[in-house]
């Protein structure tokens, strides 16, 4: 049928869940029909991970989206996130289909699921996975989207794995990033699939901040890092599968592998960025597992000529797996996350500025650097072209507890965290993390903290700690 018939299928109040991860492979037509038509009001909106501005964007602006779960990374859904507009809750990539399964989420009434093909077995999907699986398992019926833009070269590329409830969820036997355990195809009876829709519309394009030379500075840390963690016998030759986080750090930092003289590396990441692409072609990555294949026009050009040339380099899994626990774990994967900002002990804040407002959600930091071989988070030392102080005394919302953060690096240097008292940890990232127009206020804190809180374990005083954030809402910035 036609978007706008399609549309009509939703009503007012129900729960949609759409397909799509870090703004690929989400449905565009049928969400801009609705948007137009503006029939239905108060939904639910259930999504994976970010999605494009035709969901995030138009829905928002036509009132129609009452709330929304669980990452969103666009300025419009963020804006109405923190005026009160839209209702939101942020989970764990990794939890959030689970939850679907487990009916913990609002129950799914329709799912609009963009695809490259429906057969008679199922559904096979575009350049994403995300958490499309578990929304077709328990979705009343679904809208499916197929994009005729998307070659259909990329079947056989997915690996779709149902886990099944706790208790009674499976092993997953994924013991090298490139196993594949399941099927091409989310499986789908053809009776539960309400409407099939043609479109013609692209992604949105991704963009990236460009490679600067503090994140050049990073990466090369970053690699200094691995390459002493290999000398000492803590990491093996091969160090294990890499995931590198969303964002513009990330990708820069990704980059700057090329120059590593590492050859034969993995990814076991969630987004497999623009900035993989290319290693892949150099050799520096052998393969890559990902729950979304989010590139650049120009690379993604290059996958979609060239797909058989990828075809046994890449595998494309649900969130679920590509972000679970088990096989984090036993992958031994290095985890490369980037902070909004770190506190003197260790803590990571990655989603609220100044405590209060919602940036885009913790994504699969969480279950990365919580069951990663070394968790490390990388990011410049100042944020907003040096006004603010990456590195704080407090942070104003906690992501990552200083239990689950190993490593901390910024163009300065190196922060290793790793089996150092709160003391120690205070001294390492002050000394080698923070940019030194924040030092002198960062040390004057922390004597001022080991003064009116003598011997204990974790110095602070919390008047004075978060006095830093209010000094830089009163004044726009935090030097001097
Ligand atoms: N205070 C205020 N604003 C801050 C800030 C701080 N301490 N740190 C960063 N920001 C702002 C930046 O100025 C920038 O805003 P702008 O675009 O208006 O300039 C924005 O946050 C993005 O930060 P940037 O420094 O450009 O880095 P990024 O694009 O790499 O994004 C995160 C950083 C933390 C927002 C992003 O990585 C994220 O959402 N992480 C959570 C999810 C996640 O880690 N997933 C990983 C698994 S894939």
């Amino acid at each position: 049928m036609t978007d706008e018939q399609a549309a009509q299928l939703i009503k007012t109040g129900m729960t949609i869940g759409v397909s799509g991860f870090t703004s690929v492979g989400y449905p565009k037509a049928v969400p801009l029909a609705l948007a137009a038509s503006g029939h239905a009001k108060d939904l639910t909106l259930l999504a994976g991970a970010s999605i494009g501005d035709e969901i995030d964007g138009a829905l928002v602006r036509a009132g129609l989206i009452k709330n929304r779960f669980a990452y969103q990374s666009k300025k419009d859904m963020r804006n109405a996130i923190n005026k009160g507009d839209v209702q939101y809750a942020d989970y764990h990539i990794s939890h959030f289909p689970m939850n679907i399964d487990q009916g913990v989420t609002p129950h799914v009434n329709a799912a609009i699921i963009e695809c490259i093909a429906v057969t008679e077995a199922g559904i096979i999907p575009t350049a994403s996975a995300g958490a499309s699986d578990a929304l077709v398992r328990n979705a009343d019926f679904i809208i499916a989207e197929v994009n005729r833009t998307v070659p259909t070269g990329l079947a056989g590329m997915h690996d779709i794995f149902e886990v099944g409830r706790p208790p009674a969820a499976k092993i997953i036997p994924i013991t090298h990033p490139m196993d594949r355990v399941g099927t091409p195809y989310i499986p789908c009876p053809p009776e539960k699939i309400a409407a099939v829709v043609y479109s013609d519309l692209t992604d949105e394009p991704q963009k990236f901040k460009p490679v600067t030379p503090e994140t050049e500075q990073i990466g090369e840390h970053v690699v200094a890092f691995l390459k002493a963690e290999i000398a000492a016998g803590r990491l093996p030759e091969d160090p294990g599968p890499i995931q590198s986080g969303v964002g513009s750090i990330g990708n820069a930092v990704l980059a700057s592998l090329a120059k590593s003289g590492f050859r034969g590396l993995s990814m076991y990441t969630e987004v497999m960025q623009d900035a993989a692409f290319p290693l892949l072609e150099e050799g520096v990555f052998s393969c890559i597992s990902a729950s979304s294949v989010t590139l650049g026009e120009e690379n993604k050009k290059q996958f979609y000529d060239n797909i058989e040339r990828f075809r046994d380099k890449i595998v494309i899994r649900p969130q679920e797996i590509s972000n679970h626990p088990e096989v984090i774990r036993r992958l031994g994967v290095i985890a490369l996350n980037t902070p909004i900002e770190v506190d003197l002990y260790g803590n990571v804040n990655s989603t609220h500025t100044m405590g209060t407002k919602i940036m885009n959600g913790i994504g699969g930091s969480g279950d990365f650097a919580r069951n990663a071989a070394v968790s490390i988070f990388a990011a410049t030392s100042t944020a907003k072209n040096g006004d603010i102080s990456r590195i704080v005394p407090m942070v104003s919302h906690v992501d990552h507890t200083e239990h689950d953060v190993d490593v901390i690096i910024t163009e300065q240097g190196v922060a290793d965290l790793r089996w150092k008292t709160p003391k120690e940890r205070a001294q390492l990232l002050i000394e080698n993390c923070a940019h030194p127009d924040y030092q002198p206020l960062l040390r004057e804190y922390y004597e001022h903290a080991l003064a009116v809180s003598p011997g204990m374990h974790t110095p602070h005083d919390l008047a004075e700690a978060f006095s830093w954030h209010l000094r830089y809402e009163k004044t726009g910035t935090m030097k001097g």
